[in-house]
């Protein structure tokens, strides 16, 4: 099977298509992977602007679908299957993403898959696994979502808890902003943070022992706020010592709270005997972060847990986290039809499939 997918939930336009090796669809193997960032065009507006994305996807998207069956030495009618990612995301630039590939799929007589983003983020970390997707405790952590998943199955999700407010990545683009830092914040705090002394500024860790799987980081992003204005030089600017351990600080902050709730819900699933609670995966934007990952290879070492982490591509948004659940569900006869509606705050567990005879 080989199927097609395209991702524009946001700011990456993005096209990849995969040949499943296996029945099962295990360890597919990538025959393209095309993605336009569209990050200068936001950093200088220091956000996404939601209309300059969606108009630069409908200008990239026909140029990278025809790249990438390039890439892939095919053409669209080899496809067997056309997935796109219906949301969470922002609404003009998911329709660009999901109307072309509807008409792929129409023009050429294939079936199309709808994809939830965040389905793409959570099993994104066993695309390269043997195994392909076992029982885990998922974490997506990106700019848009915190999540905390028991995962039993592909399509088989508990939610077990999340952020109340800020995402993450959110908090990491907030304090990059507060810190006057490019965007996207995330990546330039991981760089300056091993410069910094983690300890010297105790930011609050919020809801870490309350008993449940939630997490908040507004509390954290209004605390650096409130420390800016003390650390800053008479000539208004922060000293770059202090700088790195503002970054390593806040940094630490969100990882303590990270690493606390993913072992909270760890143990609880232990305790129901969960097969889940064997392996945690890691996914989303923030997966990136090198003290993330590295605090969650130590803890989980020391516990027998076993970490599976996204190869470094599949971490940011990208097109094959897309096209390898379109291929997932596609194998399992899970389709939809073209009037499946885009929905900007698709839930994880809102995508209804429709089996196909
Ligand atoms: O998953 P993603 O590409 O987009 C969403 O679906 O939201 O995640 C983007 C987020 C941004 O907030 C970005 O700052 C963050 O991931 N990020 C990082 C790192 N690389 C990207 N955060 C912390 N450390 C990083 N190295
Ligand atoms: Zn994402």
């Amino acid at each position: 099977m080989i199927a097609l997918g395209i991702e524009s939930s946001c700011d990456e336009t993005a096209v990849s298509i995969l040949r499943a090796g296996r029945e099962d669809g295990h360890q597919p193997e990538c025959l393209a992977a095309v993605l336009s960032s569209q990050i200068e065009l936001h950093r200088q507006h220091g956000g996404v602007v939601p209309e300059l994305a969606s108009r630069n996807h409908s200008v990239d998207l026909p140029r990278l679908v025809r790249l990438a069956c390039q890439q892939a030495g095919i053409a669209p009618q080899q496809v067997d299957v056309y997935a796109a990612t219906a949301g969470p995301g922002l609404l003009s630039a998911l329709l660009v993403g999901n109307t072309t590939a509807k008409a792929l799929s129409l023009a050429c007589g294939k079936p199309f898959v709808s994809v939830n983003h965040l389905e793409g983020h959570l099993l994104s970390p066993f695309f390269t696994q043997p195994s392909g997707v076992v029982p885990h405790l998922g974490l997506v952590v990106s700019g848009g979502h915190t999540l905390f998943v028991e995962v039993r199955d592909v399509g088989d999700y508990s939610l077990l808890g999340r952020s109340l407010d800020d995402a993450a990545g959110e908090a990491f683009d907030k304090v990059g902003k507060m810190l006057e830092l490019p965007y996207p914040g995330g990546p330039e705090i991981d760089r300056l943070a091993p410069y910094g002394d983690p300890t010297r500024f105790s930011f609050p860790r919020a809801m870490r022992r309350d008993g449940t799987v939630n997490v908040s980081f507004s509390g954290l992003k209004t605390a650096v706020l409130y420390t800016l204005p003390k650390v800053r030089e008479a000539n208004g600017e922060i000293a770059s010592q202090t700088l790195a351990d503002l970054c390593a600080s806040f940094q630490r902050a969100v990882i303590d709270v990270l690493v606390d709730k993913a072992f909270f819900a760890q143990a609880q699933m232990q305790e129901q005997s969960s097969p889940s609670a064997n392996v945690l995966a890691l996914s989303g934007g923030v997966a990136c972060n090198t003290e993330l990952r590295s605090r969650m290879e130590q803890e989980c070492h020391a516990r027998g847990v076993q970490l599976v982490l996204p190869a470094m591509g599949l971490t940011t948004d990208n097109a094959t986290m897309i096209a390898y659940v379109g291929m997932l569900k596609a194998l399992r006869g899970q389709f939809h039809s073209l009037n499946a509606e885009v929905s900007p705050n698709l839930q994880l567990t809102t995508i209804k499939n429709r089996a196909q005879g």
